[in-house]
């Protein structure tokens, strides 16, 4: 994708020290793969409104991978949803240890940071994107969603509740995507617009995730699935068949809202909708 994974192998974080498997544990999971949504999402945008931009783009899609997969190191970890799998590998903290994955997923963040404060673009937009980056993913996004989550295991939400759970948890950092791409292109009149856009479109991303929990198996997902059980996922409130209505309204939605956009945009996403959200028969 736009050779995303080669500028990810070139940036992989490193530390040189005593310490016999830090630097193994910073770049374990980020070189495990992943489907690489965000970044597809962020390039997809650059890509549709100034190809030429694509090059320095690739710092900013970087950065918000290193926050999504911190994001993953962090979720899987024994007080959270205690997953031994991740991305078809054993996770941080079954590789190595607890410590290891705590201090791994908190280097990945900072690093994402430091990565767009020094990407190639001019000081205001520099800090454009360390402010939509960090609103997004951190303490009212991100962060908040995995908070509530973990806080009602065991305790059933309401579906407008459960939306506001996705939409802190997922659907904010794959909308920030979007409009960091709108950002780094200069167009500011259609930021917002791409990032309600990606707002409807993580929340599907996530009810697609809640489906996979009980659809497919852990091999085939290359994480732990049947895991949601105690937690308040579309499927485990819904069930599975109105889960399936809700996301297939929802993908229906985003088909007609993608009209809207200019030509080239509404085939860079339409051909992301595609790959990665299906509409169920
Ligand atoms: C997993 O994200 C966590 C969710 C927000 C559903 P992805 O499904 O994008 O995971 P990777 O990056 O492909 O491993
Ligand atoms: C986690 O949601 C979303 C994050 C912010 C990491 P899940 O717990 O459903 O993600 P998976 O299913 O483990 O990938
Ligand atoms: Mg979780
Ligand atoms: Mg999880
Ligand atoms: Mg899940």
């Amino acid at each position: 994708m736009q050779n995303f994974e080669q500028f990810l192998t070139e940036h992989l974080p490193t530390s040189k020290s005593i310490h016999p498997h830090y630097e193994a544990a910073l770049q374990n999971m980020l070189v495990a793969g992943g489907k690489r949504f965000r970044p597809a999402l962020l390039l997809g945008v650059v890509k549709a409104y100034n190809p030429l931009m694509l090059d320095s783009a690739r710092h900013a899609a970087f950065a918000i991978e290193l926050l999504h997969t911190y994001s993953l190191i962090h979720d899987d970890l024994p007080a959270m949803d205690d997953s031994p799998l991740r991305r078809g590998k054993p996770t941080l903290h079954v590789t190595f240890d607890e410590v290891t994955a705590i201090l791994a997923g908190d280097a990945l963040n900072t690093y994402s940071f430091e990565v767009l404060s020094n990407a190639p673009f001019s000081d205001t937009t520099r800090v454009k994107l360390i402010r939509e980056l960090a609103s997004n993913g951190g303490l009212n996004g991100m962060v908040l969603g995995q908070a509530i989550d973990c806080y009602f295991e065991n305790k059933p939400l309401k579906v407008e509740d459960i939306k506001i759970l996705h939409t802190n948890k997922t659907a904010k950092l794959i909308a920030a995507s979007m409009k960091m791409g709108a950002i780094i292109v200069g167009r500011e009149d259609v930021a917002q617009k791409l990032y309600d856009f990606g707002i409807k479109l993580g929340l599907l991303f996530q009810i697609q995730d809640d489906i996979l929990d009980v659809t497919q198996s852990s091999e085939e997902a290359g994480k732990l699935t049947n895991n949601d059980e105690d937690k308040n996922s579309f499927v485990t409130i819904l069930g599975l068949d109105e889960s399936l209505n809700q996301a297939n309204e929802l993908a229906d939605e985003l088909t007609d809202e993608m009209l809207s956009f200019d030509g080239s945009l509404q085939s860079e996403l339409s051909s992301l909708l595609t790959q990665y959200i299906n509409r169920h028969k």
